[in-house]
């Protein structure tokens, strides 16, 4: 049986993050929300609960698992060799969505690592994050809280979908203020390098931890990818999706309309409202605000009685730098650059 906890996350009642880290610490499996999609965590020193996770996620054994801390203080427990430099930079940066991949502490379990050298630790801007990780006086594992290669879940009804019934319990915040996985970025190497554009914009993070090396093949699931998880297909709605290279082709989509939804701005919607159906994502002045809804449109689109999604693109600057990714890497191919590219979707 899954308990459903309704906490507030402004100021979360103390007696139910309690009843959750209790789970936590007798081995349980607990969901609950971060600032950028929702966690499925357990104590991150307890192997077996951890190997829970990886069986209800149905996630693949060599794909670690992302150490959540609430305290500084927390970081030798988890990490070694952690340097001066980088302390500086974590004390500005944290909580925040960036998670870091550093020298693995022996004492993290194999199965949450996958045997790697190293381990991935994010200290989350959220309260009841927060809260749930100082009451259960632990470190928790948690990846993202869906089945695995689905979008992420950024809000409670996501996560009863796919986890009620599963888990011990699931913590009801509200809605993802970023809607998107926090950036990765590897310090374990000579220099940083991205492994997953997030949360935090790459631009931000640079005047912290100078220049981050981007990898060519960011955009693409990789088989030489640096991060484990890369290789995999991930954030992908069940129904196809493409993207489109050129926005203005989205003007003339009437041709096609049939089977198709839209996915775009607001801007882009007032001009084909009534020609194709759309869905859309927010005003394209607030990046934030297609990002916060991007994965809930994802979810959507397998609900609706449509073919394929089309979606527009977006600049690759800033938190678009993410849109971009995930867009990209839950369509299974390249952008579509052609009305006549498109009909050979349909
Ligand atoms: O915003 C987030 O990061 C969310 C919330 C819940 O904190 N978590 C999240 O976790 O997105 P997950 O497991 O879905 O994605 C973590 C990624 C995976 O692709 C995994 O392969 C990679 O981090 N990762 C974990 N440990 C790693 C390591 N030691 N080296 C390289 N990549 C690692
Ligand atoms: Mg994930």
């Amino acid at each position: 049986m899954t308990i459903r906890l309704t906490i507030n996350q402004v100021n979360p009642e103390m007696e139910r993050i309690n009843e959750a880290a209790a789970i936590i610490r007798s081995g349980g499996i607990v969901v609950f929300p971060t600032e950028t999609v929702y966690g499925i965590g357990a104590d991150a020193f307890n192997a077996d609960a951890c190997g829970k996770i990886f069986k209800v996620k149905e996630r693949p054994a060599d794909n670690p698992l992302m150490v959540h801390i609430s305290k500084l203080g927390q970081l030798d427990d988890v990490a070694s060799d952690v340097t001066d430099e980088f302390m500086s930079a974590a004390k500005i940066l944290w909580p925040g969505p960036v998670t870091f991949i550093l020298k693995r502490n022996k004492k993290v379990p194999d199965v949450v690592t996958a045997k790697l050298d190293t381990v991935a630790v994010r200290m989350p801007a959220h309260p009841i994050a927060l809260r749930l990780i100082d009451a259960s006086g632990t470190a928790i594992a948690a990846p993202s809280a869906n089945i695995s290669k689905k979008p992420s879940a950024t809000r409670a009804e996501h996560v009863m979908s796919d986890f009620d019934g599963k888990v011990d319990a699931i913590i009801d915040g509200g809605h993802s203020a970023f809607g998107l996985e926090s950036t990765i970025i590897d310090m374990s190497k000579e220099r940083p390098v991205l492994l997953r554009p997030g949360a935090f914009t790459i631009e931000e993070l640079e005047k912290y931890l100078g220049t981050i090396t981007i990898p060519e093949y960011i955009d693409r699931e990789s088989e030489s990818a640096v991060a484990p998880g890369m290789k995999y297909r991930h954030y992908a709605p069940d129904k196809k999706l493409v993207v489109v290279s050129d926005n203005s082709m989205l003007l003339k989509l009437g041709s096609v309309k049939d089977k198709i939804i839209v996915l775009c701005s607001d801007e882009i919607a007032d001009k084909i409202d009534g020609k194709v159906r759309t869905l859309r994502l927010g005003s394209e002045g607030n990046l934030y605000e297609i990002a916060k809804n991007l994965f809930d449109a994802f979810r959507k689109i397998d609900r609706m009685d449509v073919e394929l999604a089309v979606v527009q693109s977006f600049p690759r600057r800033g938190i678009g730098l993410a849109i971009m990714n995930r867009i990209l890497k839950a369509s299974d191919s390249s952008e579509v650059g052609s009305i006549e590219e498109l009909r050979k979707y349909l």
